[in-house]
């Protein structure tokens, strides 16, 4: 077993290390064990695990003992690909048919790929669905094409509002994805619209950390802010810069759900609690920037900027001034070799279910 981060006190090791491709079948022969089309379980799998490559584990692996138990509990469709609604120039409205949030993703970007290559931009916009992972893949895949993509999508009740006293409003993420010359991204900014993911503090919890850091942002059950891991993971984050993450939240639900007919805030179950449909609703943006600069021009300008920025002065205690997006795009080149950390506790909970639904999980050593 490769092991990492010893457990100090308990000299045990937190984490174990897993290749990406091991990983990937694991999590596809999990889903397909209930029944997931092999399409449908790549399409979740390739996912979830580019998150954990990237470093954002709160929407990695860790994400799919929440389907599997949504998925049991007979809270969604395996099968379900959604179909079109409508479509009006640049415009489609996508149902979800409560189908898995990634394949309804999947197919709502590549309609707004064909819409926008034709149009110069496309607003699609899906209801009905559930949680789509981490906004990146899918921002990725329309930069990847050479478009701005913008990506965003309502989430279950768990935020106040600013002013607030009651969770209403979803940890809501935005992405914006901004190609670069030759396919690569240039920047990638992807956010909850809180100060950070609530799966942040599932995953400090996995690693037996007993403090997140005050800058987390979150309250404990009585309202009160808290470092304390297991106080944060029964209260609520906080919106991102007070009101105007607020705003931003609302903004978000206004273009997923507002747009799309959908659920909106508290007309969506609380996650977890398995067995209602969430009804979560997304939106995808794309904008063709060679039907406003020549051809090229965009990412020239791009790189320009990108370096009149990267060219300041860093502060006080800091090295560089970094972009969004390449912390996420460092860890990568990191993970892609050396393989993905993975707590020992959210590997036994895997190991666990995987034991019940009979698949046999990789070698942790196997990198
Ligand atoms: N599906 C859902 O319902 C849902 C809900 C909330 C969040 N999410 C996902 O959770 C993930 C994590 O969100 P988060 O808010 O915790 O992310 P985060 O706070 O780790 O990072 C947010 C952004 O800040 C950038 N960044 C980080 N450090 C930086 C620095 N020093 N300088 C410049 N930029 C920097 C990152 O590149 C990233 O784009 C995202 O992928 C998001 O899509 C999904």
């Amino acid at each position: 077993m490769s092991a990492h981060a010893p457990n100090a006190a308990a000299d045990e090791p937190l984490t174990v290390t897993l290749g990406a491709e091991a990983l990937r079948t694991f999590c596809r022969e999990l889903l397909q064990s209930l029944g997931t089309p092999e399409s449908h379980a790549r399409c979740v799998a390739d996912s979830l695990i580019a998150a954990n490559v990237r470093g954002v584990d709160s929407h990695g692996i860790q994400m799919l003992a929440t389907y599997i138990q949504q998925i049991r509990a007979g809270g969604l469709d395996v099968a379900a690909e959604g179909r079109v609604e409508r479509e009006d120039g640049v415009c489609l409205r996508y149902h979800g048919l409560n189908g898995l949030g990634q394949v309804v993703s999947d197919r709502c970007t590549d309609h707004a790929l064909r819409i926008a290559g034709r149009l110069g931009v496309a607003v699609v916009v899906a209801n009905h669905s559930n949680h789509f992972g981490a906004g990146a893949w899918w921002g990725e895949k329309l930069a990847r094409a050479g478009f701005i993509g913008i990506v965003m999508s309502n989430a279950c009740p768990a935020v106040a509002p600013w002013q607030g006293r009651t969770p209403i409003l979803g940890t809501n993420p935005l992405c914006v994805a901004v190609p670069g010359r030759g396919g690569a991204g240039r920047w990638l900014l992807d956010m909850a619209t809180t100060t950070v993911a609530l799966g942040k503090v599932t995953h400090a919890a996995h690693l037996n950390q007993p403090t997140i850091p005050r800058s987390w942002g979150f309250l404990d059950s009585n309202g009160q802010p808290t470092t304390d891991t297991i106080a944060a993971q029964r209260g609520a984050p906080t919106p991102i810069g007070g009101y105007k993450g607020s705003a931003l939240a609302m903004m978000v639900e206004i273009l997923c759900a507002g747009l799309s007919g959908g659920a909106m805030t508290t007309e969506l179950p609380v996650y977890r609690t398995g067995g209602d449909p969430l009804g979560i609703s997304h939106s995808f943006i794309a904008i063709d920037p060679a039907r406003f600069l020549a051809p090229g021009e965009f990412e020239e300008r791009m790189d320009r900027l990108a370096g009149l920025v990267k060219a300041s002065e860093p502060a006080p205690g800091f090295d560089e001034v970094l972009l969004a997006g390449e912390p996420e795009w460092r860890c990568a080149a990191v993970r892609e070799h050396s393989g993905i950390p993975i707590p020992v506790k959210l590997w036994s909970r895997l190991g666990a279910i995987a034991a019940e639904l009979r698949v046999h999980p990789p070698s942790p050593s196997v990198v």
